[in-house]
């Protein structure tokens, strides 16, 4: 018998609503949002809300608001949001603390109730729960992964199509590296529909787009007191099709690295196929010695974030 897809989101606050959201709209399956025992109420009443709008929009998606574990179980996809969003003023690096503890124990029960998952870890600081979540979950590499990326780079898709005054569908762009300030957009790869960027903008406003991009999250968090949730709960949905679809999409995700791009035992955000199997393969593309060298940084900086996970 076939049956649908379940999806557990881990965490139902902004992105976590956000996700269950555009997971009914797109058909992708069943959703469980979970949240601890005092947010169960607005877990539920989500789910509720969510389900009712099935009835104006045209999706059957049962969706289930829980406190406990054992209404994910066996979920084929699971996200996690679990934890504190930025307040103005504070860097994603500030949130270590906090969020180490709550990931290690949703580590615990993905290992108990969802060991076949394909997990896509969103909570910050990014490149240190993701790592800590394989960690403690043992679930393998190709079924762990960090969405940054795929954010990192719209943005920086929708300020070069203002820029250059064009749709963002014919804007690409990648971003790499981890997740916070010194993260790498690769400008050499940028196109409007296949044309080299640097044809139709200058240096200047090139180099001002890519420091907007890097406090991209920033600016949001300072305008509204807590971080975006739209473009992150859409990224993460846009990895979440590839996998159940089998997509095999392209997209600048957090991947576990043991030798590519000279990195070993680190998450960074690197260009990934996600199909079926998870993270199917890193692709290594070459990089210009500048983008090197701040790729470099990048994961000084990660690195540097795991070694004081260590110590909490
Ligand atoms: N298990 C499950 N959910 C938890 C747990 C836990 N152990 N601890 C906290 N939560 C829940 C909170 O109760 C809250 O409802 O996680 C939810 C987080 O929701 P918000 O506070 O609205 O935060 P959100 O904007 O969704 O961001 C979540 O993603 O982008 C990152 O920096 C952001 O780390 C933050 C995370």
């Amino acid at each position: 018998m076939p049956r649908r897809n379940k999806i557990a989101l881990i965490g139902a606050g902004n992105i976590g609503g956000e996700l269950a959201a555009l997971a009914a709209r797109e058909h992708l399956g069943d959703v469980v949002l979970f949240d601890i025992p005092d947010k169960e109420g607005l877990a539920k009443g989500k789910a509720l809300d969510l389900e009712q709008n099935g009835s104006i929009l045209g999706y059957d998606a049962k969706i289930t608001g829980t406190s406990s574990w054992d209404d994910c179980a066996g979920a084929d996809v699971v996200i996690v949001t679990a934890g504190v969003p930025r307040k103005p003023g504070m860097s994603r690096d500030d949130l270590l603390s906090i969020n180490l503890k709550i990931i290690r124990n949703v580590a615990e029960n993905i290992k108990a109730k969802c060991p076949e998952a394909f997990v896509i870890v969103i909570s910050n600081p990014l490149d240190a729960m993701v790592y800590e979540l394989k960690k403690l979950s043992g679930l393998p590499k190709s079924r762990v992964v960090g969405m940054a990326g795929v954010l990192d780079s719209a943005r920086m898709q929708l300020f070069l199509a203002r820029e250059v005054g064009v749709s963002v569908r014919d804007v690409r762009a990648m971003v790499l590296g981890g997740h916070g300030d010194t993260m790498v957009p690769v400008t050499s790869y940028c196109t409007v529909n296949g044309v080299p960027l640097e044809q139709l903008i200058s240096k200047e406003r090139l180099d001002a787009i890519v420091t907007r991009t890097a406090g991209g999250g920033g600016e949001i968090v300072k305008l509204m007191g807590t971080s975006a949730y739209y473009a992150p709960a859409s990224a993460a949905i846009a990895m979440a099709r590839s996998y159940l679809n089998d997509e095999k999409r392209l997209l600048p995700c957090a991947a576990y690295c043991e030798g590519e791009y000279g990195y070993k035992d680190l998450y960074i955000g690197v260009p990934c196929i996600i199909g079926a199997k998870g993270v199917e393969k890193i692709v290594d593309i070459e990089l210009s010695a500048e983008e090197k060298g701040m790729l470099e940084k990048s994961a000084a900086a990660v690195r540097e974030l795991l070694e004081a996970s260590k110590k909490l």
